[in-house]
């Protein structure tokens, strides 16, 4: 596994949103297009906002998604939602290609297949939060599905509500080149603390799974972290 990169800023939003951009500007510029995985969650909301702000060719880049809860389209705990409202409606111009997974689907076994079949292999980025009980994507602690190495994407029951989710599993977080975890407030600095000082066991601290990508937290979250993770280059914050 890489080294986790980490970012404690005072400016998370501006921050993640300009990491963000620039791993889309690369990953069009080498291979043509960028492959995305979003989150929900109230830390990515104003990110995406900014993101729709920014300058990107969006016509070259295909979204899809970590997880969804089982619900419609519209529904207020929609992933797809906060996505359309945060960013979706907000782009001027030509938008991306959106890979929605269907939650509102009563056939969630079939709902997973068909969005398993269009996941590509790589994502380049996924764009992940953390729960309080470190859960990532709606891959939960002690959740079968963390064991999971064939399918790529799986309908779960887990214990946050609502219960009913589809959720990509390991090897599809694995497989990406990129992810990016963004962290704010003081209620998530001890499970912050747990992930960068506990045994690697995604099993109970699932977003160990993406322990080596890029972590973008403020000082309220990162308030735990062993001192040798805090390096000046850790500290690079975007606003002083
Ligand atoms: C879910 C949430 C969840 C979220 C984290 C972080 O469906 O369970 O979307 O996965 O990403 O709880 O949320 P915040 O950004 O609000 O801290």
């Amino acid at each position: 596994m890489k080294s986790p990169r980490l970012i404690i800023t005072k400016d998370v939003v501006g921050t993640a949103a300009r990491e963000i951009a620039g791993m889309v500007h690369a990953a069009i510029a080498d291979r043509g297009q960028a492959l995305l995985a979003l989150c929900g969650g109230s830390t990515p909301a104003p990110v995406y906002t900014r993101l729709a702000q920014m300058d990107l060719d969006w016509s070259r880049v295909q979204l899809f998604f970590g997880d969804e809860r089982c619900v419609p389209p519209g529904h207020a705990d929609s992933t797809y939602r906060l996505v359309r409202e945060s960013l979706l409606d907000r782009i001027e111009g030509a938008g991306p290609v959106v890979h929605r997974m269907q939650g509102e689907e009563p056939d969630r076994e079939a709902e997973a297949s068909r969005y398993a079949a269009l996941l590509p292999q790589r994502l380049d980025l996924a764009i992940q939060g953390m729960g309080p009980d470190g859960h990532t994507a709606s891959l939960f602690p002690g959740h079968s599905a963390l064991g999971e190495e064939h399918a790529r994407v799986l309908h779960i029951v887990g214990p946050k509500p609502p219960p009913l989710r589809l959720t990509v599993t390991p090897p599809v977080l694995r497989a990406a080149r990129e992810t990016l975890v963004m962290l704010r407030g003081a209620d998530k600095a001890h499970m912050l603390q747990r992930v960068f000082t506990e045994a690697v066991d995604p099993t109970a601290l699932p977003v160990q799974l993406v322990l080596g990508g890029l972590w973008i937290m403020d000082e309220d979250a990162a308030t735990g972290l062993p001192k040798n993770l805090l390096t000046a280059e850790a500290r690079r914050t975007s606003d002083e």
